[in-house]
C-alpha cells in the first residue's frame, strides 16, 4: 500500500515554532516516525512538505493513480484553502486530516477546515502520534 503524507506551511518548523502548542518534537522526529511506521506496517510512505499552496495542490494531483491514501496536515491552509479541498475531490483518493494541536480549543478562525470537508476522518490534538493513527486507519480500511 502506498500512502502520501502531506504537510503544509511551517510544519518544517516543528520543535522551534510555539513549542507550548505544537510540542518539542522536531520535523526530523516526524520524518523518523513516518519511516518507522512504514517499516513496521509494511507500507510505502512518501512525505511532502511545502509552504506553498499551489505546490500542495500539485502534489495531490501527482498522487492520482499512484497513492492509495493521503494523510494531510494542511496547517494554516486548513482554514483558507478551497484549492486544496478541490484537489482532494479531484483525485478522490481516501484522505485523513491530521492536526498536531487541538484546533477545537483554539481561536474561532481555526474551527473551519476546507480540506476536512473531503477527508473521511480528522485526528486532532494527539501530537505526532496523530499521523501514526491516520496511517493505521487507512491501512486498516484500504490496505491490500
Ligand atoms: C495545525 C493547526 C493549524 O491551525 C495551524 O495553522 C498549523 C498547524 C496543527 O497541526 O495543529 O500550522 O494544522
Amino acid at each position: 500500500m502506498k500512502l502520501l503524507v502531506i504537510n503544509g506551511p511551517n510544519i518544517n518548523m516543528l520543535g522551534i515554532r510555539e513549542p507550548g502548542i505544537y510540542g518539542k518534537q522536531t520535523f526530523s522526529d516526524l520524518l523518523a516516525l513516518l519511516e518507522r511506521t512504514a517499516r513496521e506496517e509494511g507500507l510505502e510512505i512518501q512525505q511532502f512538505q511545502s509552504n506553498h499552496e499551489g505546490e500542495i495542490v500539485d502534489a495531490i494531483q501527482a498522487a492520482y493513480g499512484k497513492a492509495d491514501g493521503i494523510v494531510i496536515n494542511p496547517a494554516a491552509y486548513t482554514h483558507t484553502s478551497v484549492a486544496i479541498l478541490d484537489a482532494l475531490k479531484s483525485v478522490a483518493i481516501p484522505a485523513v486530516e491530521v492536526h498536531i494541536s487541538n484546533v477545537d480549543a483554539r481561536e474561532p478562525f481555526r474551527q473551519l477546515s476546507y480540506p476536512g470537508m473531503y477527508c473521511e476522518k480528522t485526528i486532532k490534538g494527539l501530537g505526532l502520534e496523530g499521523y501514526r493513527q491516520a496511517i493505521l486507519y487507512l491501512k486498516e480500511k484500504y490496505g491490500k
